[in-house]
């Protein structure tokens, strides 16, 4: 069976037992402060198991983009070096909240794998967890009868915690879960060991493909469990896996989901890649095998990441992007000799392979392209810049051991990966300390530790039970009672209160607008509000300090100036995304933005600058739909079949439910969430402030609205009238501007003709100042003239005639600069180099320099040091 036969009789299968198939969430997450990336089919239905929102039906099945690569899940390192670890995978999963349980999740799972796939029964293995005493979770009998009636008991076998209890993080929904394990080893090997007993044993040819969580715990902060409203099940099975199962073969990198990434990879490099049924490779073959895993695995979290549209970047979910990046890169470069980009051509196969079932692939194709091969080019020349950093020193290391304190700098400041210095230290026949650089890179870690350390506590409920509805379309003030509160005590932020409410007009930051500032006012106190932001489905105010009495009656009061500015800014986006699309095409998609109270952000898809003639033209359309006062219309809750065709815009990377809220002004027409003004004309103006690129093929605009406008006006004419002071009011300003130009360059021109004379004047009186030494023309003087004027002099009369030695100094700005002229003669019959004496000289005025052996220039900060300078050229010819 192909791939994309698998994944759809899977998907088909739980449909016809009741489920309700969804779309993949994005890749990246937000809204969730304690993951960066999708690492589960479950993350996207956290909030349910929690009990902060309802399910679309009890009974949902997917295959979700995950990525493996920060926190608790964390597979990067042995990706590639494996045949069965990746960065990016598909899970395939099915899901019960509070409905099926453990007899139908493993009767369908058994039938599908063995009735419908028609995997070998034999082949299979199943795990149940033993129990925990000091948890107090008893060994799950349940599971194990169940599984009696289709599976010998010989091969069911008990799992410790480690194995077959499940936990998302540190915190959260967890429970028991049974596994499937499958061995796909030959007849022979199958029986001379059991399988049984390579189960959960890092066995390349024994691996899980589909875990069956049990989903009945909650994990608190202080480690405690406790029981969850409801019972759920959580399915995750491996879609790779299943495809090498599928596939009959040994390796996910032999199934048809690597294969053409890897012929293309073979296509240009011209190295061959042996399939895992190729046995006893040679070390050279076996480390290509590796580097070719690394770049196929890592090209799709890669891609799939920027489609989602998280680019590289330094911080964050960007850096980890990043940082798989550049990981491909440079097992390309040192393993297959990669020295150009190359990975971005990969994205092209990607898309054709599987841009049907992920459309976003496809449709970003160009985008990821530019990306990641902007990004290769500029890591290669980082690399670069390492290999010659690297060769310094090596020249400046007596011994053959480098500093690991060195290689750590060049690790630390360069992203000059270690293992890749080891490599070109020990072809050059050196090695460099490791247990210095170790240290050097605990300290590192323990450093940006420290800086990130949060504590979280657990929610004390006052109101259990409660759904807390947004009220802030329509209200900026609303009566309210606290639900839920906790402490939070970060390094960054120090001590925070985030406060949960029964409703509330409070927007939490989200679509790039920030969150809401206010305050929560009782007959007795006033709190301030100081952020607001979302977290799985719940909204949390922030706050410096509790109120004194929790359980009475709050107004929660948004503070409407920041709010109102912070409309106008969402609008202007609104009317700015609609008008670059119509200026500069409608490949121009949102790619990122922020709305905040004094600006806005927008980054988009744009292969080239913007002119200022286009950002003319964008000013101008804005303007106009704001002289236009064109009303808003808001959809709040309409289906989003029917908003898309209506044309709304909706944006990769974003999850939409089945009802949205569609934004219109005129022509534009945008599914947002976010607050807008109830009429343009309420945005008074708009005004562009910059234009530049963020990444390849990445623009970013930043402009502002409203009263800001008026400020940038108002500074505009205080610099004018300050402009016309200092030009002592003149009648014309720009005439003014204009004739101060014009008397400059005369006065240049001017400046340059005495300049000339005077070093005319200066060079007779030089020539006559040359001895002859040793045969040679020496001359050494300090003059009285300008840098460049000192060095032009020194080339005119060292040319002037043959064997001469010239060397000049002067003082510029307080600086002194030297120069050495030596003619050509001397310095290919006598070895002498004006490069060498620059930089010996160059000490003694505190600088440094050099050049050619036949012309050579230094500046440095000693001025008394020329003297000395003067005095000691003449050792040279001597
Ligand atoms: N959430 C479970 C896992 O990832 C199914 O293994």
């Amino acid at each position: 069976m192909k791939s994309q036969d698998i994944r759809k009789a899977y998907l088909n299968f739980f449909e016809s037992k009741g489920h309700l198939i969804v779309p993949s969430a994005p890749i990246v997450l937000k809204d969730d402060p304690t993951l960066m990336f999708n690492n589960s089919g479950m993350a996207q239905f956290k909030e349910y198991f929690l009990g902060n929102g309802t399910p679309k039906s009890p009974r949902i099945a997917d295959t979700q983009k995950c990525l493996r690569v920060s926190g608790k899940h964390n597979d990067l390192e042995d990706v590639g070096f494996d045949t069965y670890h990746h960065t990016m995978f598909e899970m395939l999963g099915n899901w019960s909240f509070g409905d099926y349980f453990k007899k139908e999740a493993l009767a369908w799972a058994w039938e599908f794998l063995t009735e419908v796939l028609k995997l070998d029964k034999d082949r299979l293995y199943v795990s149940v967890f033993e129990g925990n005493p000091a948890e107090n979770v008893a060994f799950d009998q349940e599971a194990w009868d169940i599984w009696k009636q289709y599976v010998p008991e010989d091969r069911i076998i008990l799992g410790n915690k480690k194995d077959n209890f499940w936990e998302m993080g540190d915190q959260g929904p967890c429970g028991p879960c049974s596994e499937i394990h499958i061995d796909l080893r030959t007849d022979a090997e199958r029986a001379a060991v059991s399988g049984r007993d390579l189960v959960n044993a890092d066995h390349p040819q024994v691996v899980e493909i589909w875990n069956n969580v049990f989903m009945e715990f909650n994990r608190k902060a202080d480690g405690s469990l406790e029981k969850l409203p409801a019972q759920h099940v959580d399915t995750g099975m491996g879609f790779e896996r299943l495809c090498m199962a599928m596939q009959n073969v040994t390796s996910n990198y032999d199934t048809d989901v690597f294969t053409p990434l890897i012929e293309k990879v073979e296509q240009i490099t011209g190295l061959k890649y042996t399939s895992n049924e190729v046995k006893n490779v040679s070390e050279e073959q076996n480390k290509t095998n590796i580097a070719i895993r690394v770049i196929v695995d890592h090209v799709r979290a890669v891609a799939f990441a920027i489609a989602d549209g998280q680019l590289p970047s330094n911080t964050g979910a960007g850096y980890v992007i990043r940082r798989i990046l550049r990981r491909a890169i440079r097992y390309g470069f040192t393993f297959l000799n990669t020295k150009e980009p190359f990975i971005n051509k990969l994205v092209e196969v990607l898309a054709n392979q599987m841009g049907e079932f992920f459309p976003e692939i496809k449709s970003q194709q160009q985008l990821v392209t530019n990306v990641i091969r902007e990004e290769e080019a500029s890591f290669l020349r980082t690399l670069d810049q390492g290999l010659q950093l690297l060769d310094k020193v090596v020249a400046e290391t007596n011994g053959n051991e480098v500093s690991g304190a060195k290689v750590f700098e060049l690790y630390d400041t360069f992203g000059f990966p270690k293992d890749l210095t080891a490599l070109i230290l020990k072809e050059k026949g050196f090695s460099y300390n490791e247990s210095d650089f170790e240290s050097e890179l605990q300290k590192q870690k323990a450093r940006s530790r420290a800086a990130s350390e949060v504590s979280t506590e657990d929610w004390s409920v006052l109101i259990p039970g409660n759904v807390e509805t947004f009220v802030g379309y329509d209200q900026t003030e609303n009566e309210v009672k606290i639900t839920r509160i906790r402490k939070v005590d970060s390094k960054k932020d120090g001590i925070l209160y985030q406060i949960v409410l029964d409703n509330t007009p409070f927007y939490p930051e989200g679509g790039g607008q920030v969150g809401d500032k206010g305050t929560l006012v009782s007959a007795n106190e006033t709190i301030d509000i100081i952020d607001t932001k979302k977290e799985n489905n719940l909204i949390i105010h922030f706050a410096k300090q509790l109120p004194e009495n929790i359980e009475v009656d709050f107004v929660a009061k948004v503070n409407t100036d920041l709010r109102t500015s912070t409309s106008k800014n969402h609008s202007a986006t609104h009317l700015m995304h609609l008008a670059l699309r119509n200026i500069l095409g409608t490949h121009v998609e949102q790619k990122g933005s922020l709305v905040n109270p004094n600006y806005l952000r927008f980054d988009f898809s744009h292969f080239s600058k913007v002119s200022d003639d286009e950002l003319r033209q964008v000013e101008a359309s804005v303007n106009s739909q704001i002289e236009a006062q064109l009303q808003l219309v808001e959809h709040r809750n309409i289906p989003i079949k029917e908003a898309l065709e209506k044309g709304a815009m909706a944006l990769f990377g974003e999850k939409y439910g089945d009802s949205v809220r569609m934004i219109e002004f005129g022509e534009s027409k945008e599914l947002c969430g976010g607050i807008h003004v109830k009429n343009t004309a309420e945005i008074w103006h708009f005004k562009i402030i910059s234009e530049g690129a963020v990444a390849a093929g990445i623009r970013r605009i930043e402009a502002i609205t409203g009263d800001a406008v008026k400020d940038f006006y108002k500074n505009q004419e205080t610099t004018l009238a300050e402009i016309k002071e200092t030009l002592k009011n003149p009648q014309d300003i720009l005439k003014s501007v204009a004739s101060l130009q014009d008397d400059n360059a005369k006065l240049k021109k001017q400046i340059e003709q005495l300049v000339k004379e005077k070093v005319d004047g200066l060079k007779d009186n030089l020539l006559a100042d040359f001895q002859v030494i040793n045969g040679i023309n020496f001359l050494a003087k300090q003059v009285d003239l300008s840098m460049s004027a000192t060095k032009d002099l020194a080339q005119a009369i060292g040319t002037s005639k043959p064997n001469s030695f010239v060397f000049l100094a002067s003082v510029e700005d307080n600086a002194p600069n030297i120069h050495c002229y030596i003619s050509k003669e001397l310095v290919t019959e006598k070895g002498l180099n004006a490069g060498n004496v620059i930089r010996e000289l160059g000490k003694l005025i505190d600088g440094n320099g050099g050049g050619q052996p036949f012309f050579a220039s230094g500046k440095g900060k000693n001025v008394a040091g020329i003297k000395e300078a003067l005095e000691k050229v003449i050792n040279y010819i001597k």
